[in-house]
């Protein structure tokens, strides 16, 4: 079940939680294969995989990430008490809508930090200083467990000198699992490690009632920013209530084709306020849609359409 569109999650706040699947305890089989798994895999059930998850979430699976696709979907597989592939792949196929997002959550790759790409940040700054309107809407379209959204709201508060900063953050994501970590706003305090110290103290908790390993985001951060599902492949984006002022999709594109990319890119103009900009990850570039985005460098772009 996807989070509710538009969900607004307040201090501390977590989204709701999804009925569990059922969960069987793993049958104890026998291994089936050379390999020692405890089910068939074949490289045409790694084949149906790729089709699938490519079809739906425009993700490409490399042949490296079978023994990943094997040991994500295995779970799978005992959760609901099946004993092959086959008889779990047709069960997607046949359209189960829990399973579908509980498939999609499985294969997705999430690897995100505070800060990433860290020269955005700072052209982020200048960015929010020069815009007059307020509020000043920001759409974090891949992103992922939070730090990427958290990271926006952190600029914001320094640059407007406040904890309540006249901006709004929409951060969505195709991963349900990850939108509910990002809600939550706990992380293992090493993912702040690398922080200044200033910023560990402005804007983390630790003690009251966080878990000694965890730090928090503080409140105010989290009521910057709302959250929903969204799918970059879907034809529509209810969720997605333009214009916004900046875009960042950083580090998903990547996963597309070029057609598909442009088809995302062609959507995103309209969404994007005319002087708004367009933050890409370091290895994505949009020279093939060149009549939608003008780089500015550094994987940022602005409109094409803008008037100098
Ligand atoms: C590598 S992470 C990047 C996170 C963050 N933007 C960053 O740069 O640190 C890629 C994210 O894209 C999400 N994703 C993959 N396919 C997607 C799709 N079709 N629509 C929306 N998000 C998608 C994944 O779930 C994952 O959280």
């Amino acid at each position: 079940m996807p989070l509710p569109i538009g969900m607004k999650v307040g201090a501390g706040g977590t989204a709701s939680a999804d009925p569990p699947l059922k969960t069987g305890t793993a049958p104890v089989l026998a291994p089936a294969s050379a390999a020692g798994r405890e089910f068939h895999f074949t490289a045409a059930d790694f084949e149906r995989v790729r089709q699938l998850i490519h079809k739906h979430a425009g993700i490409s699976l490399a042949p490296i990430k079978q023994d990943m696709v094997y040991s994500r979907l295995a779970r799978r597989l005992r959760a609901l008490n099946m004993t092959s592939f086959d008889q779990y792949l047709a069960y997607l196929e046949q359209g189960h809508a829990a399973e579908w997002e509980t498939f999609v959550n499985s294969l997705t790759t999430n690897l995100t930090s505070f800060f990433r790409e860290n020269h955005h940040f700072e052209m982020l700054q200048k960015h929010l200083l020069r815009l007059a309107q307020r509020p000043i809407r920001i759409w974090c379209s891949a992103a992922s467990t939070g730090e990427e959204p958290y990271s926006l709201a952190i600029t914001a508060c320094e640059v407007f000198n406040t904890l309540t900063p006249p901006v709004q953050i929409h951060a969505s994501d195709i991963d349900t699992n990850v939108l509910k970590t990002a809600a939550r706003g706990e992380y293992p305090v090493d993912r702040i490690e690398r922080l200044d110290a200033e910023r560990q103290r402005k804007y983390f908790v630790r003690g009251a009632g966080v878990p000694t390993s965890q730090v928090r985001v503080r409140p105010e951060l989290q009521k910057l920013i709302t959250y929903s599902r969204i799918n970059l492949l879907d034809a529509q984006w209810p969720s997605a209530k333009g214009p916004f002022d900046a875009l960042f999709c950083r580090n998903v594109m990547i996963y597309f084709d070029k057609p598909t990319q442009y088809q995302i890119l062609k959507k995103f103009v309209p969404l994007l306020h005319p002087d708004g900009l367009l933050y890409a990850g370091h290895s994505e570039s949009f020279l093939h849609a060149t009549d939608l985005f003008r780089s500015l460098g550094r994987t940022v772009y602005e409109r094409a359409d803008r008037r100098k």
